[in-house]
């Protein structure tokens, strides 16, 4: 899916499926997360105007991904507890390259594979018949919006750096990505 060079295994879907209060409060965080990373490329690159509208959508669509998923926490009579942190992305975080202007590439790129990645896993949950059916189509309504972040990010890119450095460094990243979820252990989280 949308270029990701292994699949998420079997293993990690029973887990969630069986775990779906963890898997949400753990999902809540991302969304959180994913909003509040579109103000920090506001914030490094308030210059760059494609980049800042992109951004501002995004950031609305993730806030509303964010409610969605705190209520149905609450429906579920279950508290937001604090996030423990996302292995995954802190990871992949690790190869942006610390230099401007390929830095600003990575910080697209690597959020390009964070939304592929979640899109993925959306889509298993989404067809998984243990989880229940009002869920089922949440997920994949954020399965398509999470889509859309993809092409958003990668278009930003291309806007900025040159189409064969973009695909080129792309490549590289997914190999990068593919080896860390090949490494993960399979725990109750939306990366785990
Ligand atoms: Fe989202
Ligand atoms: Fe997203």
């Amino acid at each position: 899916m949308l270029g990701l060079k292994t699949a998420t295994n079997d293993e990690w879907i029973a887990v969630a499926a069986q775990n779906l209060d963890q898997i949400l409060i753990d999902h809540a965080h991302c969304e959180k997360k994913a909003a509040a990373n579109g103000m920090a490329m506001i914030s490094r690159y308030p210059d760059r105007e494609m980049l800042v509208r992109a951004m501002i959508e995004l950031i609305k669509e993730e806030t509303e991904h964010f409610e969605f998923i705190y209520e149905e926490i609450r429906r579920r009579d279950l508290t937001l507890t604090r996030d423990r942190g996302d292995r995954y992305v802190q990871e992949l975080s690790k190869h942006i390259n610390k230099n401007e202007p390929l830095r600003m590439l990575d910080f697209l790129l690597t959020a390009a594979l964070i939304e592929a990645r979640s899109c993925e896993r959306f889509s298993l949950l989404s067809k998984c018949d243990d989880v229940p059916a009002d869920l089922r189509k949440l997920y994949h309504d954020l399965m398509a919006s999470e889509a859309g972040h993809y092409r958003a990010f990668t278009d930003i890119a291309r806007e900025f750096f040159p189409k064969e450095q973009v695909k080129a460094r792309l490549e590289e990243l997914l190999d990068i990505e593919a080896e860390i979820v090949r490494g993960l252990p399979n725990e109750a989280t939306m990366h785990g």
